[in-house]
């Protein structure tokens, strides 16, 4: 069988290595993937954009794909589950209709406050006036988030009211995200800690994958600007099994239930983004439409199951019958970042990796290009690596280890991550 990854991050990097490991797999392809996918065994590239989705489409039918899994949201958003359905295509994900969960806040609020779900008051506003006056009724600190994808840019927690003001206006008025600001969601600040609650769906049956959290701050210590994810480990101690059950009764079931009765069953991964504060209260503050990057990479090196069995029974509509197996152990990954991460950067430096890492050990591609030179980097999140331990604390120094013999000359990483969850 062959299976298509649509993407080009760490996380389509750990889907494609996962892929490959399945005994039913002989191909993995990649489009586009990285300089890491491209030295995976049985995994190649192909260079085809995420948005080309009639070549994408080409191409999978030519190559007889039997499985294509979309990685990040943007094409899930845009509607490329509903292009390879309406073509006879399998893909996993779910269809544009339902990735509006994570594509547009103010659908996705909406939706919460119709089912129930708990989440943060709030208010949604396109016009600024309107928009400071409860600012100003409601004080500060308070969240600001454009309602559509901004690429992890999208969302700012004010601490002044001068702060929410520059925002409001920048997102209104100066149009700083484009569309994707054009309409804007203001929230309640909520404190406590956060937790990535994935899981997998059929459209009916639901499977929670192992728990993780990330570290989304880009310094030590949780400070410096919000990123797409600094680091993450599985699985996260802070979700116990009373909150576990809870989140599966108070808000996974009833997105599945809703979705189901919308008439568009939610198929593929869905990631809640949990805030728990210090009395045990849930607050759902996001939800994502696909594996969270960094949570894939060490999600995905506990999973000893078959993922392309179990992506295939999904799409069957059969996840009832799949059993998911996780090494006991939990994992840990380290992002390593461009030093002007998250701001862009396209600076090509070459990249150093050890010669040799424990079987136990992985690094995950992201920002990386295989020129004629090495491996170079390509801008933003660079790699992931990524160990699995006898616990969090010995899976963080087999990764801090690894992660010393790597080098290109503008490289910032976090020294702490799973700090939470090393007691
Ligand atoms: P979101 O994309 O909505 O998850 O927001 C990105 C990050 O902003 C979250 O992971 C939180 O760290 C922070 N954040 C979002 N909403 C809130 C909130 N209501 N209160 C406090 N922090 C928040
Ligand atoms: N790590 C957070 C995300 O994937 O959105």
């Amino acid at each position: 069988m062959k299976v298509l990854i649509i993407g080009a991050g760490g996380r389509e990097h750990a889907l494609a290595y996962k892929m490959a490991q399945s005994t039913e797999v002989d191909a993995v392809f990649v489009a586009p993937g990285n300089a890491g996918t491209a030295l995976e065994s049985k995994v190649s590239n192909v260079d085809i954009n995420p948005f080309d989705f009639m070549a994408l489409a080409r191409f999978a039918k030519n190559e007889r794909i039997s499985l294509t899994v979309v990685g990040p949201e943007t094409p899930l958003a845009d509607g490329l589950v509903d292009f390879f359905v309406s073509q006879d295509l399998p893909c996993f994900g779910p269809c544009k209709a339902a990735a509006q969960l994570e594509a547009s806040k103010v659908f996705s609020k909406e939706f919460m406050t119709r089912c129930n779900i708990p989440t943060a008051k709030y208010q949604n506003f396109k016009e600024i006036q309107a928009a400071k006056a409860y600012v100003r009724e409601q004080g500060t600190p308070i969240v600001i988030k454009a309602s559509g994808l901004a690429g992890g840019k999208g969302v700012v927690v004010a601490q002044t009211e001068e702060e929410a003001f520059t925002t409001i206006e920048n997102f209104l008025n100066h149009a700083t995200l484009g569309l994707a600001g054009s309409e804007i969601v203001i929230e309640e600040f909520l404190e406590g800690e956060e937790a990535s609650f994935i899981v997998m769906s059929d459209g009916q049956h639901v499977v929670p994958l192992a728990s993780s959290q990330d570290h989304k701050a880009r310094d030590d210590g949780d400070r410096g600007p919000n990123t797409g994810g600094m680091g993450a480990y599985s699985p996260a101690p802070v979700v116990t099994p009373t909150l576990h059950d809870e989140i599966m009764k108070r808000v996974i079931q009833p997105v599945i239930d809703e979705m189901r009765n919308m008439g568009h069953p939610y198929i593929g991964f869905l990631y809640a983004g949990i805030m728990i504060t210090n009395d045990q209260k849930i607050n759902v503050l996001e939800f994502n439409c696909r594996l969270g990057d960094p949570e894939a990479q060490p999600l995905l090196m506990r999973l000893k199951s078959d993922l392309y069995v179990h992506c295939k029974a999904a799409l069957a509509g059969n996840l009832d019958t799949q059993t998911f197996i996780w090494d006991p152990r939990p994992a840990l990954g380290v992002v390593m970042a461009m030093e002007e991460y998250p701001a862009h950067s396209k600076t090509e430096e070459l990249i150093t990796l050890p010669q040799s890492i424990s079987e136990d050990c992985k690094i995950f591609h992201a920002g990386t290009v295989q020129t004629d030179q090495g491996i170079i980097t390509h801008g933003g999140r660079i790699l992931c690596v990524t160990a699995l331990g006898n616990d969090i604390k010995d899976a963080q120094q087999r990764v801090y280890a690894v992660v010393k013999q790597v080098h290109w000359d503008h490289c910032h990483y976090r020294t702490d991550i799973g700090y939470r969850a090393i007691m």
